[in-house]
């Protein structure tokens, strides 16, 4: 796969050179390309965003500069083979990012990263490339950052983990929270490894036991656990058909009840621990 992300701060892209992506990059899994925006300004204070039309606070990053580097970008990575680009833009005003975006992402052979910084760029860049190839305007949460590299960096990790060879196990992906298949909209319970006992605290007996399914029950009943305290929307949003007896007993253990609409609802006096 291969990455380029055009930025006025091309230093803050340093952590791709770490750990997983790191690692990605050096097995020639990723070819990253980071751009500096300001090489392409001509103006002695290399100037790149500009006072919003319309008015009102901040400044606004100008046409020109995205549109050369991107022309640019692009065209170099044409040049070495690449295909088929989609532009992600960060923006608080995305998508929200989730597993799913980072699985279809993963899926495609080139990524086009537009961080900003101020209050973002001039919409006419957006318009244009969106005539060119798939756009993503993605956010990574309900929050807003001074600028979308940290963002980058999020859907990057998201992304390279799920490239084929990248993560040592490929079974590595499949109870991860939020990923399809068995444990879909729970989270992750607890997870413990050696020395069975720390500062006068041991390990579930169940772990102990090599008894596979008691084990996997038990995953399944703390995940329940920690969905319920931490993220109850997901369970809200289940569909109770996808429960066998032992998620309904958890979870009317854990104060849920079944609604005759086909999913489950926190009993009043059960909200709050
Ligand atoms: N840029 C600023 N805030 C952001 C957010 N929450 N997600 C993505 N890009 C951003």
């Amino acid at each position: 796969m291969r990455l380029d992300v055009v930025t006025i701060f091309p230093e803050y892209l340093e952590p791709l050179n770490v750990s997983l992506v790191g690692k990605a990059r050096a097995a020639g899994r990723l070819d990253v390309h980071v751009h500096d925006l300001r090489d392409w300004t001509y103006d002695r204070h290399n100037t790149v965003d500009d006072t919003p039309y319309g008015g009102g606070p901040g400044m606004v990053m100008k046409t020109g500069p995205w549109g050369e580097a991107l022309d640019d970008a692009l065209a170099g990575g044409y040049e070495a083979g690449a295909h088929s680009p989609v532009l992600v833009v960060p923006t608080p005003s995305g998508r929200p990012f989730t597993q799913e975006m980072a699985v279809e992402l993963s899926g495609r052979p080139w990524l086009v990263f537009t961080p900003a910084r101020y209050e973002g760029i001039d919409r006419r860049v957006i318009d244009e490339y969106a005539t060119r190839m798939p756009v993503v305007e993605v956010s990574i949460g309900d929050y807003v950052l001074a600028g979308g590299e940290a963002a980058v960096l999020v859907v990057t990790e998201a992304v390279a983990r799920l490239l084929p060879g990248v993560l040592g196990n490929a079974e590595s992906h499949r109870d991860d929270s939020f990923a399809p298949g068995a444990m879909a909209d729970l989270l992750e319970g607890p997870v413990y490894t050696k020395p069975p006992e720390w500062r006068g605290r041991g390990i579930p007996d169940v772990l102990l036991s090599g008894h596979h399914g008691r084990i996997a029950r038990w995953r399944r009943d703390e995940a329940f656990r920690r969905t319920a305290l931490n993220r109850p929307d997901l369970i809200e949003r289940c569909e109770a058909s996808g429960f066998d007896k032992k998620d309904r007993e958890i979870l009317s253990i854990l104060g849920w009840s079944p609604e005759p609409g086909g999913r489950f609802w926190r009993r009043p006096e059960a909200v709050e621990e």
